[in-house]
């Protein structure tokens, strides 16, 4: 992208979002590095956009350019440190801009970047005063505009708890800062100062209180924190008002020093934007997050994340499944040359790419209800590989017949010539056609239709064969009825052979379908288990959490406010007690229902002869 986009603008008080956008943003499927930055206008957000995109600019800087609505702009561009990543750029525009219309939109579009977002920086200049902090009230408003799940909390766990695991990281950037970062004397860093900052107000000022309502809710939905503070770019007023064109040389090297020191953290330290959980957001998720939001605001709802994950994990899961079908389909047609030698090479090539398949669908679902997609997957592949089956039976019958017909041209004319009703006739018939045997054998490659094919010639010749013997004067009648004798003797030894053939070639479709149901479990075993683990680790980052403030309210002197926690750790303890608990039978129920699902799907292709036998061997997999 040369230039950034708007993504979300709100006209006429309707968010409406950039269809050229979201088709930007779906072609990215690399994890996002969301960066969303906002503050008040003119306060140099711009610049440090484009620093962080390394230019000189790029969105549009606030002393020049007046954008006339209200909005979310984004800029996509390769992540320059992490190669397999795609960093995204956010700027609001026009935040508590009265000019811009009602400041009550202004609420979404800030809920809108922390949401979007995998680091959020708000910008802000001078110092982090009461005035900044009331300024950034919108945090507090949060706990209207949305909501972490869609069930009423029973667990007697409040709601907005649930937000650390959708919020982004949290940096306070600090501009046109002039003061010593000092405490009492001491040299503080900027985290300390922040920290400072956000210390609750113990005296009842009526002032202090609005600003006291945002520490807290500061505190308690970004517990990781960061602050950067900048000094004046330069000091030279006519540069100033030009900062888009000045050159690095010109500024003040200690504003280069901040600004470095700052991207490279937001740069190096930034993980991708995850949803609870750990799902990665991908560039095409992130626009379906946009869309699904916007969508959510402007019904008038309140729009719930959780509810949000759900729709974007069956919309993905459907994606991941069409994925993982086209990856067995391409590779099966990539992998096979048919005919196949044997039955057993087509389904050791077809376990391969089934392998495969199912790794493609578990690396791009997440919170497969109930196997759903995966099952759908399974069904799918199947009946592909039943027309591989039958397409490699079709096509190894032609060519054994081609083959035979070739080799079979001279034996045809002698017939058709009447060549062997003479005496002797017989045994040059014999010898005529136990030498196209012989050559059929040495075809190559003929495939799980050889014998057949070859059977069925035999079978064709038995007439003209008894004719040949009966009209062979060389012969008594004991030759006849020894060779008449032979000649259904071998007819019957290829019948058994051919059985044989064909037993053994259902107990490898069989072992085949089993080998599916395997695989398929080993891979979901897996995965279930990584989300649970996900889902502890979460749980258990959100207890901490809560915990770790209680203790800090502690030791600033709020004892009441610490001790009116209690009861919420309490809960959160006893959720993740249960989640643990529960973790190895959520993962056993989970495996058996999908597995009776999937052998249910698999169940209508065991060969037919194996069935009661099949059903026992399938239904014993998850014993
Ligand atoms: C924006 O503000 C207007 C006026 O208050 C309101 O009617 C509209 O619903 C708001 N839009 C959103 C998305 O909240
Ligand atoms: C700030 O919050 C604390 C804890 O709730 C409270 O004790 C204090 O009175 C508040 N300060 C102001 C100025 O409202
Ligand atoms: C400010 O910068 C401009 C452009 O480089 C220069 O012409 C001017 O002399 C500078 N003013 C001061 C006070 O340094």
């Amino acid at each position: 992208m040369e230039a950034p986009i708007c993504l979300v603008e709100n006209i006429n008080e309707v968010m409406t979002v950039n269809k050229e956008a979201i088709e930007i943003l779906e072609k990215i499927s690399q994890p996002v590095v969301v960066v969303a930055i906002v503050g008040l206008y003119r306060t140099g957000k711009s610049y440090l956009m484009n620093r962080l995109a390394g230019r000189n600019c790029g969105f549009p800087l606030g002393s020049t350019i007046q954008s006339k609505t209200k909005g979310i702009w984004m800029w996509c561009m390769p992540h320059p440190v992490n190669p397999d990543h795609t960093l995204v750029l956010l700027d609001t525009e026009g935040l508590g801009d009265v000019e811009k219309g009602d400041p009550k939109n202004d609420s979404w579009i800030f809920a809108l970047a922390i949401l979007l977002s995998s680091t959020f920086v708000y910008n802000s200049l001078g110092t982090i005063n009461h005035q900044a902090l009331e300024q950034l009230h919108y945090v507090t408003e949060l706990t209207e505009l949305i909501k972490a799940k869609s069930s009423s909390n029973s667990d007697g766990v409040q709601d907005s708890t649930e937000f650390v695991s959708f919020f982004p990281d949290f940096i306070w950037a600090v501009r046109d800062f002039t003061l010593q970062l000092q405490c009492n004397d001491n040299f503080i860093t900027a985290d300390q100062y922040l920290e400072k900052a956000l210390k609750l107000i113990s005296d009842d000022k009526l002032s202090a209180q609005a600003s006291n309502s945002t520490r807290e809710c500061i505190r308690k939905f970004f517990p990781k924190r960061k602050c950067f503070v900048f000094g004046w770019p330069t000091n030279n007023n006519s540069l100033l008002a030009n900062i888009e064109n000045v050159r690095e040389d010109q500024l003040d090297p200690k504003f280069l020093e901040q600004t470095k020191t700052f991207c490279s953290y937001v740069l190096t330290h930034e993980k991708s934007k995850t949803l609870r959980e750990g799902i990665v957001v991908t560039g095409n998720r992130l626009g379906a997050l946009v869309e699904s939001y916007v969508k959510a605001i402007n019904s008038g709802a309140v729009p719930c994340l959780e509810n949000t994950v759900i729709t974007l994990a069956q919309r993905e899961n459907a994606a991941a499944m069409e994925k993982a079908a086209a990856h067995y389909s391409e590779q099966m047609a990539q992998r096979l040359q048919l005919p196949t030698d044997t039955l057993q090479e087509l389904l050791d090539v077809h376990a391969a790419c089934e392998k495969e398949a199912i790794m493609v669908f578990m690396e791009n679902s997440f919170k497969d209800e109930d196997g759903k997609f995966q099952k759908k997957l399974v069904e799918t592949i199947e009946k592909e590989k039943q027309d591989f089956l039958l397409k490699n039976e079709e096509e190894s019958d032609q060519y054994c017949q081609k083959e035979l017909t070739l080799l079979s041209k001279a034996l045809t004319e002698s017939i058709s010539a009447g060549r062997f009703c003479a005496p002797g006739g017989h045994q040059c018939y014999m010898e005529m056609r136990k030498k196209i045997e012989e050559d059929y054998c040495q075809v190559p490659r003929k495939g799980v239709k050889a014998e057949e094919v070859l059977q069925k010639f035999l079978q064709s010749q038995a007439t003209t064969e008894e004719s040949i013997l009966k009209s062979d004067k060389e012969l008594t009648k004991r030759d006849r009825e020894i060779a008449a004798e032979k000649a259904k003797k071998e007819a019957a030894e290829m019948d058994q052979k051919i059985l044989a053939a064909r037993r053994q070639e259902e107990m490898q479709k069989l072992e085949a379908l089993q080998r599916t149901q395997r695989e398929n479990m080993e891979q979901l075993k897996k995965k279930l288990i990584s989300e649970r683990e996900n889902l502890l680790k979460e749980q258990k980052m959100m207890l901490e959490q809560q915990m770790k403030i209680q203790m800090e309210y502690l030791k600033e002197g709020f004892k009441k406010k610490s001790e009116e926690m209690n009861d919420v750790v309490k809960s959160m303890n006893n959720r993740l007690q249960a989640v643990e608990q529960d973790n190895d039978s959520f993962i056993t129920r989970a495996l058996k229902s999908v597995g009776e699902g999937i052998a249910a799907i698999l169940d209508p292709f065991v060969p037919g002869k194996l069935i009661g036998k099949a059903l026992k061997g399938i239904g014993s997999l998850f014993k």
